[in-house]
C-alpha cells in the first residue's frame, strides 16, 4: 500500500544519505494530528484564562471530565467482585453485549434482527470498527469502489478509509453561506456518485458542522442511495448525545434498516461519548445483510480482519456498558445522564447565542441555535480563530468548529466577546469547510 512516505518498497536497497545509521533515518516526520496537537498547545499555554473548546469530549459546567454516575456504581461493583477474570474475549466480543448493543441501534424489534439479518462485531469504539469494516469492504465489496465522505466531515475519515484501500471523494455537505445542510448538493452529488459506491453518513450530530438532515431529507438520501445502489455506512458516535433520546438519534439508521426491499449496509456504534467510556474502546460494527444466508461467511471475515488488526476486544468497558444495556433500571438511569449531558450542551448553545445578541456581535447567529450535538460550526475564518487563541487564550480548531460541551457557564460572556472583537478585527479569510490551515 502507498502510504505516500517515499517509503522504497520491499526488496529495494537501502540507501543512505547521511552518516546516520538508523534505518529510518529517510521516514518523514507526519503531520501531527490537528485536534490533538491544539491539546498539547492548550496544555502548555500558562495563561488562567485559557479556555480548550477543541476537546472532543464531554466536560461538567465545572469543566471537569465526567465519569457517569451508573458507570461509577458498576466499577465499584465489579472491582469487589472476586470471580472478576481477565481471559481474552472471543474475536467477535461478548454475545450479550453483541445483542443488546444492536437492540440500542436498531431497536429490539427491527425486521433485519428478527429476520438474523444483522452481523455484529464487537470492535475497538467508533474507530475501530470503522477500520475493521473499511478492510473488510476494501476485500469483499465491489472492486474499485470508492467511499464517497461529506465535505467537511471528521478528519479521521480521511486516514481510516485510504489507509483500508479505499479512495474517498468528498460529497458537498454543507452550505456556507447559509450555515446549514446543503441538501441539494448533497443529493446531486451522490446521483452522480459512480454505481454502487459506499457512501458514508454521519448518524446524527454531524461532526463538525452540527447540521444534520430532517426526517424527510433522510428519505429523500434514502431514496437516491437506492436508485444508485450505493452502500450505505452510518457512522454512529453520538446516539443520544444529540438529542438526548437514543431513539430520536438513531431514527435515520432505523429508516434505512427498515427498508423494503432490504437495504445492504454497515453501522459504526461508539459507547465514547454517551456512556462516558472514551479510553475503554467500546464499539461494534453492524453489517445489515440482504439474507440471513450470507451473515455466517460475512462474520467469519469480519473475524479475520479483526484477529489480524488486534486479535480480540477490550473486556471491561463491554462489561460495563452490558450490564447498563440489560437492566432496565440502570438504563433508565443512564438516559436520565444522557439527557443531563446533552442538556448542558444545548443551553451552552442559548446562553452563547444571547450573548453573541447582547454584546451586539454583527452577523447572523442563529446556526449556534440550530445546530446539534457536541459542535458548533461558529463560521469563525481561520485568522479569526488564531486572533482568539493569541489574544484570548480560546483554542478551537481552525475551521471554526467550537466544543459546545467544553463551554461552561462562566466563560460564555468572556467567549461571546472575544468573537465580537475577532468578527470586528480580525480577517474573513480562511472561512470554514476545512480549507483552513491546520492549526
Ligand atoms: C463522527 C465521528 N466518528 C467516529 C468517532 C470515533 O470516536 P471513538 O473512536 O472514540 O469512538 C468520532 C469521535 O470524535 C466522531 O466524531
Amino acid at each position: 500500500m502507498d502510504l505516500g512516505n517515499g517509503v522504497a518498497p520491499v526488496g529495494a536497497p537501502v540507501t543512505s544519505t547521511s552518516a546516520t545509521t538508523s534505518v529510518f533515518a529517510s521516514v518523514p516526520e507526519a503531520p501531527q494530528d490537528p485536534i490533538l496537537g491544539l491539546n498539547e498547545l492548550f496544555r502548555e499555554d500558562p495563561s488562567p484564562h485559557k479556555v480548550n473548546l477543541g476537546v472532543g469530549a464531554y466536560r461538567t459546567d465545572e469543566n471537569r471530565p465526567y465519569v457517569l454516575g451508573v458507570v461509577k456504581r458498576i466499577e465499584q461493583e465489579m472491582a469487589a467482585d472476586t470471580a472478576t477474570v481477565h481471559e481474552y474475549l472471543p474475536i467477535e466480543g461478548w454475545p450479550e453485549f453483541r445483542r443488546l448493543s444492536a437492540h440500542l441501534v436498531f431497536g429490539a424489534d427491527a425486521p433485519a434482527l428478527r429476520e438474523e439479518r444483522v452481523v455484529t462485531l464487537q470492535s475497538l469504539s467508533g474507530t475501530g470498527s470503522l477500520r475493521v469494516v473499511a478492510e473488510f469492504l476494501a476485500h469483499f465489496y465491489r472492486p474499485g469502489t470508492v467511499c464517497c465522505i461529506p465535505q467537511p466531515t471528521w478528519g479521521n475519515h480521511k486516514n481510516i478509509f485510504p489507509r483500508a484501500g479505499l479512495p474517498v471523494r468528498e460529497y458537498r455537505y454543507y452550505d456556507d453561506a447559509n450555515r446549514g445542510l446543503d441538501y441539494d448538493g448533497m443529493v446531486e452529488d451522490l446521483e452522480a456518485a459512480p454505481t454502487g459506491s459506499i457512501v458514508v453518513l454521519h448518524a446524527c450530530a454531524h461532526n463538525p458542522t452540527g447540521a444534520d438532515p430532517d426526517m424527510q431529507q433522510w428519505q429523500g438520501v434514502l431514496e437516491v442511495v437506492r436508485r444508485r445502489r450505493h452502500f450505505p455506512l452510518f457512522d454512529c458516535a453520538y446516539q443520544g448525545f444529540a438529542s438526548g433520546s437514543f431513539e430520536r438519534d438513531a431514527a435515520a439508521i432505523r429508516l434505512f434498516a427498515a427498508a423494503t426491499p432490504p437495504l445492504e449496509m454497515a453501522v459504526t456504534q461508539s459507547f465514547a461519548k454517551n456512556m462516558g467510556l472514551y479510553g475503554e474502546r467500546v464499539g461494534a460494527l453492524h453489517v445489515v445483510c440482504a439474507e440471513a444466508a450470507v451473515t455466517r461467511a460475512v462474520m467469519s471475515q469480519l473475524k479475520q480482519v479483526a484477529r489480524a488488526m488486534y486479535s480480540s476486544p477490550p473486556g471491561h468497558g463491554a462489561a460495563i456498558v452490558t450490564r447498563v444495556l440489560r437492566d432496565p433500571a440502570l438504563f433508565a438511569e443512564w438516559e436520565t445522564e444522557v439527557q443531563v449531558m446533552s442538556g448542558r450542551i444545548m443551553r451552552m448553545r442559548r446562553e452563547l447565542h444571547q450573548a453573541l445578541q447582547e454584546n451586539g456581535t454583527p452577523g447572523n447567529w442563529g446556526h449556534v441555535l440550530t445546530q446539534i450535538g457536541m459542535f458548533s460550526f461558529t463560521g469563525l475564518s481561520a485568522s479569526q480563530c488564531l486572533y482568539l487563541r493569541e489574544r484570548y487564550y480560546i483554542y478551537m480548531t481552525s475551521n471554526g468548529r467550537i466544543s459546545m460541551a467544553g463551554l461552561t457557564s462562566d466563560k460564555v460572556r468572556y467567549l461571546a466577546d472575544a468573537m465580537k472583537d475577532a468578527v470586528l478585527h480580525a480577517g474573513k479569510d480562511g472561512g470554514s469547510g476545512g480549507m483552513a490551515p491546520k492549526i
